[in-house]
C-alpha cells in the first residue's frame, strides 16, 4: 500500500480510516457498481470537460457507507480540480462560508457533507453563490452598514446527505444533478472485496468472499470492515487464508448474522415485537427503549430493515413484518398487527 501525497492522510485518523482512504477508488472506471449513477456522471463530466466549464452542482443521497464521499473525490480527480472538504455542521456562521467561497478557484469543488445540517443563515449565503456565483457581504455595523456584492469564480458544490427529506426545497432546487445511491448487489460487493483483498495482500477463497458479501448489507464500508475483522481472525486463529469456515466463524463471533443483521438491528426488531406487540410504534420510543440514538436507527438500521422487508413504515409508526418474526424465530401472532394503510 503506498501513501500518495495527493491524498493527504490525516495522521490522527484511526488505522481503519487510513485503510479506507487507501482503498477508495480514484477514478470513475475504478468504481464498482452503481452503474446508472456512473453512466450519468460520465456524461456530466465529459460534457463539462468538452465545454471547458465547471461541473454543475451535484447532490448525492443515500444510506451511509455507499460511496458519497468517494464519488465527490472521484469528481475532483476526473475534472482535475481541487476539492475543499467541509460539512454542514462545520460551517457555523455565514462568515465561515464566505471565507471558504472567496478562497475557491474557478472549477474547484466544494464538498459539503451532511448538507442537511447547514444552518439557515449559512444557506441564505449559499443560494446566490450557487446560482449567480455572487456573494453579498455586509460591511460595517448599524446605520453606516452597507452591502457589497462580490463576484465568485464558477465553482461546483457537491453535496452529500443521508436525509434528502431534510434538505430544504430551495437548496435542493439549486443542484443541477441529484443522484440516489442504492445498496450494492452481492456481485458488486464481492468484486469490491476481491479488489480490497488484493490491495491488502490477503489470500481469499471464493467461498470466504461470498460469506462476507452476504453479511455486508449491500454496503461497501461494512464489507471492508468485515474483511478486516475476518483477516484478523484468519491470522490469529487460522493460517491467514480467508476461506468459508474462517469467514463464518469470524462473523458469528462478531454476532453478524447471515443476513448481515447485527446486535442493534436485532434489538430494534425485538423491541418492536416483544415490547410493542409488533407495532406500530414511533421511532423515538424504539430509540428510548433500546437506548440508541434515533438518528442511528433512522440512518443505519431502518433503511436496511425496510430493504429486507422486515419493517414497514406506517403513519402510526414502525411495524415488524412476518418475515422479521420468522428471521428471529419468534412466533408470529396473526392479528396483533394493525392493517397497513
Ligand atoms: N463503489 C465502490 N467501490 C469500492 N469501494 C467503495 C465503493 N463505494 C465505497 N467504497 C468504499 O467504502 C467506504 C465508504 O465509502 P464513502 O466514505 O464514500 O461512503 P459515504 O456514502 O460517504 O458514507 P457516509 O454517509 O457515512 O459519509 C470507503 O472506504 C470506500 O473506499
Ligand atoms: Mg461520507
Amino acid at each position: 500500500m503506498t501513501d500518495k501525497p495527493d491524498r493527504a492522510v490525516d495522521p490522527k485518523s484511526k488505522p481503519d480510516d487510513r485503510v479506507d482512504n487507501a482503498l477508495r477508488p480514484e477514478k470513475l472506471r475504478d468504481l464498482i457498481g452503481q452503474d446508472q449513477v456512473k453512466e450519468n456522471l460520465d456524461i456530466l463530466i465529459q460534457a463539462a470537460r468538452q465545454r471547458e466549464e465547471a461541473l454543475d452542482h451535484v447532490l448525492f443521497y443515500g444510506p451511509p457507507g455507499l460511496g458519497k464521499t468517494t464519488l465527490a473525490h472521484i469528481l475532483a480527480n476526473e475534472m482535475e480540480v481541487n476539492i475543499k472538504v467541509t460539512s454542514g455542521p462545520a460551517i457555523e456562521r455565514s462568515g465561515d462560508l464566505a471565507a471558504i467561497l472567496t478562497n475557491l478557484r474557478a472549477g474547484d469543488i466544494l464538498f459539503i457533507d451532511e448538507i442537511h445540517r447547514l444552518g439557515r443563515a449559512v444557506e441564505e449565503v449559499l443560494y446566490p453563490a450557487m446560482e449567480d456565483f455572487s456573494l453579498d457581504i455586509v460591511i460595517g455595523k448599524g446605520p453606516s452598514a452597507r452591502s457589497i456584492r462580490l463576484k465568485l469564480p464558477r465553482f461546483t458544490v457537491v453535496g452529500a446527505t443521508t436525509r434528502l427529506a431534510l434538505v430544504t426545497a430551495p437548496l435542493r432546487a439549486r443542484f443541477g444533478a441529484v443522484y440516489r445511491l442504492d445498496y450494492y448487489d452481492h456481485t458488486a460487493i464481492e468484486t469490491i472485496l476481491y479488489r480490497a483483498a488484493g490491495m491488502l495482500r490477503v489470500s481469499v477463497e471464493a467461498k470466504g468472499v461470498v460469506e462476507i458479501a452476504r453479511r455486508a448489507r449491500g454496503t461497501p464500508r461494512v464489507a471492508l470492515r468485515l474483511l478486516r475483522r475476518v483477516r484478523d481472525f484468519a491470522q490469529v486463529r487460522g493460517n491467514g487464508i480467508i476461506n468459508a469456515g474462517v469467514s463464518r466463524e469470524a462473523l458469528d463471533l462478531l454476532a453478524v448474522d447471515p443476513l448481515g443483521l447485527d446486535d442493534v438491528d436485532r434489538r430494534v426488531l425485538k423491541a418492536i415485537i416483544e415490547k410493542y406487540g409488533g407495532g406500530p410504534v414511533g421511532l423515538n420510543t424504539i430509540a428510548a427503549t433500546i437506548s440508541e440514538e434515533a438518528d442511528t436507527i433512522m440512518d443505519v438500521v431502518e433503511p436496511y430493515l425496510l430493504q429486507l422487508g422486515f419493517l414497514d413504515r406506517t403513519p402510526q409508526g414502525r411495524v415488524a413484518t412476518r418475515s422479521a418474526y420468522e428471521h428471529l424465530a419468534l412466533p408470529f401472532k396473526a392479528g396483533n398487527q394493525p392493517k397497513l394503510l
